[in-house]
């Protein structure tokens, strides 16, 4: 009897056991297949980051691995832009534009490179052209020794950044005042020439408004009547919790696909701050004077405005799922809250929240509210 009751009690321990093992191996696979945002969204788009010099440098060992875990497209934000990369007539600074390439190889990652003609940071010696044939020399020079550096390794370019004004007239910038209009096709037809396997994008802010909007699809047209590559439009997405254009996005998505364009969100952001001046858009030049009324969180953020902004990225992301046949990247511009530039612009010095993860690069409610989402397959 006893003998049979030591074998029974044997025989029910293995088989806890043996259950035991079942579950830790099933949770297991489970976080595995939990993976991250770009293995939930691996069916509808790319989703991106915009990193840093020590996100190149991989120097955070936290960050570096969620943008592993997360995202499957990098941009650089600031180390492709004219004044970095092209200091001088004669000079180029490669070094952290061929480590972010290195990087994104390395992981099988999406990479866009940022950007090509842009009157932003832009070069002293380029601003300071004032004739026509020169400042053609100086695009060739530019667009052909970057892209061609690259070619055949970053998958897209945003050749033109914000080229327009508000109400979609052409902006004054050294390109327009030196070469006229022709500066925008010069510019995509070099890129192409260049490297013609990559992927051409024309990218702004505030494009999903009317106005803007339709200067925008104004000026595709010519360029695509003038016989110009161009693969998709960069809607930047610098958008304000104070209100979310979503009407606007869907309108622009199916105008800028009826181009024949893929659509790309390539710099979202949502900002948490007050903005007195209504002020919309990234003019990166822009800037006033800070107060604690315009700092409103300096340690955190309240959870209510955390929930706000959670249901302000589940309403987006589901449009974006909706569309998803249109769209083809999503791109968040900055990895955690730490780093966003949004911090200090168009106030510096200010703790703002805009993006999925926080100052410790752990996942927000906006994040858990995207990753929600049901995307089929
Ligand atoms: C911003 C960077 O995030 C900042 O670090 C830099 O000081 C200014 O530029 N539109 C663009 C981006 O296309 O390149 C800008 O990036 C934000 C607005």
């Amino acid at each position: 009897m006893k003998s049979i009751k030591f074998i029974q009690f044997l025989a029910i321990t293995a088989l806890l056991l043996a259950g035991c093992k079942e579950e830790t191996a099933q949770q297991e696979a489970g976080a595995q297949e939990a993976g991250g945002l770009k293995d939930a969204y691996k069916d509808a788009f790319y989703i991106g980051a915009a990193i840093n010099a020590d996100q190149i440098n991989e120097a955070d060992p936290k960050a570096a691995a969620l943008l592993l875990k997360e995202f499957n497209s990098i941009t650089p934000e600031n180390h492709m832009k004219w004044m970095h990369i092209q200091p001088g007539p004669d000079s180029f600074d490669f070094a952290l534009p061929d480590k972010f390439v290195a990087l994104g190889e390395k992981h099988g990652m999406n990479i866009v490179g940022h950007t090509l003609v842009w009157h932003s940071q832009l070069a002293p010696f380029v601003e300071q052209i004032k004739d026509a044939a020169e400042m053609e020399a100086a695009l060739t020079k530019h667009i052909n020794t970057i892209v061609g550096r690259y070619k055949g390794r970053v998958n897209g370019w945003d050749v033109v950044n914000e080229a327009l004004n508000e109400d979609g007239t052409l902006r004054e910038t050294p390109f327009l005042k030196t070469m006229g209009e022709g500066y925008l096709e010069k510019a995509f037809k070099l890129a192409a020439a260049a490297d013609p396997e990559a992927e051409l994008y024309y990218n702004d802010y505030n494009i999903e408004q009317p106005a803007k909007r339709a200067g925008c699809i104004a000026m595709i047209k010519k360029l695509q009547a003038a016989g110009v590559k161009i693969d998709g439009v960069g809607i930047q997405g610098h958008w304000s919790i104070a209100g979310l254009p979503y009407e606007d996005i869907e309108k622009s998505v199916e105008e800028f696909s009826a181009l024949g364009l893929k659509v790309h969100f390539t710099e979202v952001d949502i900002t948490m701050l007050p903005n007195p001046w209504d002020l919309k858009g990234a003019e990166v030049n822009q800037n006033f004077p800070g107060s604690p009324y315009m700092n409103p969180y300096p340690d955190s953020l309240p959870v209510a405005k955390q929930e706000e902004q959670a249901v302000a990225y589940q309403r987006l992301f589901e449009l974006l799922l909706k569309h998803r046949d249109k769209v083809e990247r999503v791109t968040f511009w900055g990895i955690g809250d730490g780093n966003s530039w949004l911090n200090g612009w168009p106030i510096k010095d200010r703790t703002n929240y805009p993006l999925l993860f926080d100052r410790n690069f752990e996942p927000k409610p906006a994040y858990n509210s995207v990753m929600e989402l049901k995307v089929k397959p």
